[in-house]
């Protein structure tokens, strides 16, 4: 079987599991979060085509489906990537360049933030306090904390992570 193949038959089978979810609730009050909590644990995250499945699913509004998906911050609308880069947007963080930084993480990875790069290897977050504001500015990847950064210094803190796998 090729990738494609593979992946295709992954994704049936993904969709197939979501029917089930959808057909065991369908009719429920309230079934709509219960619905998006199981299919981001089928597929890791919500995309538009599994909105669109649950919105026909439980004929409610697609419009609905995608409100509730965005509201809350437990449902990722596209893939995660291997690595999350958080970077600080705090006031402590951002009087000390935090903006530059996060703007050159962007340009580096050729990615917007809220996004996941197309090698699927970084997911880029601005984030709120990271309570190490005597480090300003301040930038997580996974669980590691990077202070004191300046735009010059995240290429090669970038490739480090080039090749390696989350653990
Ligand atoms: S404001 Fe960035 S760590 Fe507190």
């Amino acid at each position: 079987m090729t990738d494609t193949e593979t992946r295709q038959s992954k994704r049936a089978e993904q969709f197939a599991r979501l029917a089930e979810v959808i057909s065991s609730r369908k009719g429920e009050r309230g079934a709509l979060m219960p619905v998006l909590q199981e299919a981001q644990a089928i597929f890791g995250y919500v995309p538009q085509d599994v909105q669109v499945a649950i919105a026909q699913g439980l004929d409610v509004p697609l419009t609905e489906v995608y409100g509730v998906a965005t509201f809350y911050s437990q449902f990722a609308l596209e893939a995660r990537g291997e690595h999350i880069i958080g970077m600080c947007l705090g006031t402590a963080c951002y009087v000390r360049g935090a903006q530059k930084i996060l703007d050159r993480l962007s340009q580096e990875l050729d990615c917007k933030v809220g996004h996941t790069t197309k090698d699927n290897r970084f997911t880029l977050n601005a984030t709120r306090c990271l309570g190490a504001c005597g480090l300003a500015p301040v930038m997580m990847i996974d669980d590691e904390v990077y202070g004191r950064l300046t735009p010059e210094e995240i290429p090669g803190i970038l490739d480090k992570y080039k090749g390696q796998k989350a653990s």
